[in-house]
């Protein structure tokens, strides 16, 4: 493609740090290689031999940190994690000095981070391409996964109505931007103090002049679900708002996706949700259980995208 050949004469570093910051030619590049990657990946060889991945972790991680490992190791490559007691963002040494360490050893750097700042911070003083693997501001990863599993159930983006309901937070954020590039129609339905970052949206919203996408923002999970495709959760509390828990169990009360708001939808809406889910909060067993359930395709395609994005970002598709 057209960009990638510019990016390798200008040697420019890519970073995947917001989905605000990709083009759409190259959300559907990175998707398009994800559909070779998945259908055929004994084709792909191993591009990335001799190359290595760090994994800064500030959080907790099961899907990010195993289908990054694996997706280096199934491309030839290798990952190092960096757990929470190891490099110690923030604490053991400058921020800028860390990622002028790690860009001497290191191809590539995936970090999951409690401030966004951090991974700005990171990005800007490394010369290796640094991926957010989730902050306290976005998901980018699990965005272009969710894309791509909506694309692979539905056929195409075109009509499409993708229904949020949950807290203003970091997936949501990845999701809007996503959407509104792509062309999706996304209702978003939180509780009032709830609601996404206002730049964000707003940002978003611009995107959709483009695309043509309808965003709206509501209050009312059942008015929002009528004619949805697909319904979106994630928990209440996120990874460090623990102590918020309680509050938000209060303040979330009637935003739980149980039997009866699925009913409200289209006959045949499919189930999403990043995970990990709280059963019982955001939503109930017979949901993410149910047959019309794909939060475990979602979760496996978290390794075909990432195994495109790491081709993408190293420059070897
Ligand atoms: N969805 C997601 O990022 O899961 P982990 O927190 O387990 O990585
Ligand atoms: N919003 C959740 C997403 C987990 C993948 C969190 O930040 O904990």
């Amino acid at each position: 493609m057209k960009f990638l050949k510019r990016q390798k004469e200008l040697n420019m570093k890519k970073d995947l740090i917001s989905i605000k910051d990709l083009s759409v030619d190259e959300i559907k590049h990175i998707l398009a290689v994800t559909d070779k990657l998945k259908v055929s990946p004994k084709d792909t060889g191993t591009p990335l031999a001799g190359r290595s991945m760090g994994m800064i972790f500030q959080k907790p991680s099961n899907r990010t940190r195993v289908s990054f490992e694996v997706g280096m190791a199934q491309l030839g490559g290798h990952a190092i994690y960096l757990g929470p007691d190891t490099i110690k963002l923030g604490e053991r040494e400058k921020t800028s000095d860390i990622a002028n360490t790690l860009s001497r050893y290191l191809d590539i750097l995936v970090a999951r981070v409690f401030s966004h700042s951090d991974i700005v911070e990171l990005a800007k003083h490394s010369t290796i391409p640094v991926i957010n693997g989730l902050s306290d501001t976005e998901h980018p990863c699990q965005a272009l996964a969710d894309v791509y599993t909506i694309k692979e159930k539905a056929g195409s983006f075109k009509g499409v109505k993708l229904v949020f309901i949950g807290d203003g937070n970091n997936v949501l954020h990845s999701l809007l931007y996503a959407c509104a590039k792509l062309g999706i129609n996304f209702t978003v339905v939180t509780p009032k103090n709830y609601q996404p970052n206002r730049e964000i949206y707003n940002q978003a919203l611009l995107f959709t002049k483009d695309s043509g996408a309808k965003l709206e923002l509501l209050n009312d999970p059942k008015a929002a679900v009528k004619g949805a495709d697909f319904i979106y959760t994630d928990v209440w509390a996120s990874m460090g708002q623990e102590t918020q828990a309680k509050k938000k169990k209060k303040a979330f009360k009637g935003f739980c996706v149980n039997d009866r708001l699925v009913l409200l939808a289209k006959q045949n809406c499919k189930i999403m949700h990043c995970l990990p889910a709280h059963r019982g909060e955001e939503i109930t067993d017979s949901v993410i259980d149910g047959p019309n359930s794909i939060v475990f395709d979602e979760a496996e395609n978290r390794l075909h995208v990432q195994k495109a994005v790491l081709l993408w970002l190293l420059g070897e598709k």
